[in-house]
């Protein structure tokens, strides 16, 4: 961001927020519809669906599907989220990870029984037998996914994530015939989540030569997994499986996985909150709408100034990266020291144009998870506060 857009910018937001109590978490509406219509052109004719971990508030969920057809249903990620989804009128819900849990599992099939499309992942029988049996307790079939793992292992590195065992068409083949014979299931669906393409950046700062590898493996990568995902989806074609979805991808894969003659569906979750995780690919930029915003509090030194709150540090590896980044006003530079506090979190400044009682603006290094800590999302537009709504932690829901 240019100096002087940025000054406007911080202006903009501390004019919006002004009388607000802080912390407080922001959504750039402006900067979501742009995001919104980037994806979208990333995307070309490819269907998108949304993965709301990288949302958890209903509204915007909302307001993205009505942004454009080419929007299309949900990726959860528990069952219980999609069973709360489905009761407020969502529909076409995919379940992105298996789950043991009886009671999300129920409420998601109590949706189905009224109608709701909803798909639970698979990647081993006991999973699709516990939908199986309480499927058959509520009178319904349940639609499953079989999930492909989407890693790759050259020699002596594994690019990738450890998720499902099923790691080609023949794996893929040995579970579908394991629950081919339960009653009250039906695969459907494949997906397969490249996880190492979609979530990993490839100019990491102060990464150069890490980011030269990401970029080699990425490549290397890429055809590999086409063919991987293809040859499951003709082989349990084969064994007699329809499809209704084959889905893919993520925010930092869009442009490769919708090439794929197979895949029917990518699913696309931060590049619409945009959090600082994001920056990171050479290939696309989209606008930082979601971040919140601390008070300072205090001055212990000349330049120095300590805000109340803001120690959102981000799941995964321990890694500075997972800190949030000071966002506005340019050039706050925090202490490494003390990094973002529980209730303190100091920084050094020159400028003068910040004193007790300023906002700080600062973005989250993952989307979803800020939502976690506020019960509300302050919409600014046009440089204004124009409604708040709120989160699935203020619609008191909390899937983790
Ligand atoms: C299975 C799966 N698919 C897709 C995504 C893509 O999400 P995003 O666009 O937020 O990176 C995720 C995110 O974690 C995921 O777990």
């Amino acid at each position: 961001m240019l100096k002087q857009q940025a000054k406007e910018t911080y202006q903009n937001y501390q004019r919006a927020i002004a009388g607000k109590a802080l912390p407080l978490a922001w959504l750039d509406m402006d900067l979501l519809d742009q995001n919104i219509r980037d994806i979208k052109r990333r995307a070309k004719a490819m269907p998108i669906r949304i993965a709301s971990k990288s949302v958890r508030c209903e509204y915007v969920l909302n307001y993205i599907l009505e942004a454009d057809k080419q929007f299309q249903g949900l990726m959860c990620y528990h069952a219980r989220e999609a069973g709360y989804l489905a009761s407020k009128g969502f529909d076409d819900l995919l379940i992105a990870y298996p789950t043991m849990d009886r009671h999300g599992i129920n409420a998601s099939l109590e949706q189905v029984a009224k109608g709701k499309s909803i798909f639970f992942m698979v990647d081993c029988f006991e999973q699709a037998a516990i939908v199986n049996q309480l499927a058959k307790d509520l009178g319904v079939t349940a639609k499953l996914c079989i999930d492909l793992d989407m890693s790759v292992k050259f020699p002596g590195l594994y690019f990738g994530v450890y998720r499902s065992p099923v790691r080609s068409a023949e794996d893929a083949v040995e579970v579908y015939r394991k629950i081919k014979p339960l009653n009250n299931v039906r695969l459907c669906a494949l997906m397969g989540y490249e996880a190492q393409i979609a979530g990993l950046g490839d100019q990491l700062p102060g990464k150069a030569l890490e980011g030269q590898v990401v970029k080699r493996l990425k490549q290397r990568s890429i055809p590999i997994l086409a063919r991987r995902r293809e040859e499951a989806v003709f082989a349990l074609k084969n064994e007699g499986v329809e499809f209704e979805l084959v889905n893919g991808g993520g925010t930092g894969s869009i442009e490769t996985t919708i090439e794929e003659d197979v895949i029917t569906e990518v699913t696309v979750g931060s590049g619409f909150y945009s959090p600082h995780l994001f920056d990171y690919y050479s290939h696309f930029q989209h606008q930082p709408a979601v971040g919140f915003a601390l008070e300072i509090v205090r001055t212990p030194t000349k330049n120095r100034f300590t805000c109340a709150g803001g120690g959102y540090v981000a799941s995964g590896s321990c890694d500075p990266v997972r800190l949030p980044v000071p966002h506005l006003p340019k050039h706050v530079k925090l202490e490494s020291n003390e990094g973002v506090g529980e209730v303190q979190t100091p920084f050094q400044y020159r400028g003068k144009d910040l004193t007790v009682g300023s906002p700080v603006f600062f973005r989250h290094c993952k989307a979803g998870e800020i939502c976690e800590r506020f019960n509300e999302l302050q919409l600014i537009r046009g440089g204004s506060l124009v409604e708040s709504v709120k989160t699935y932690r203020g619609n008191g829901q909390c899937f983790e």
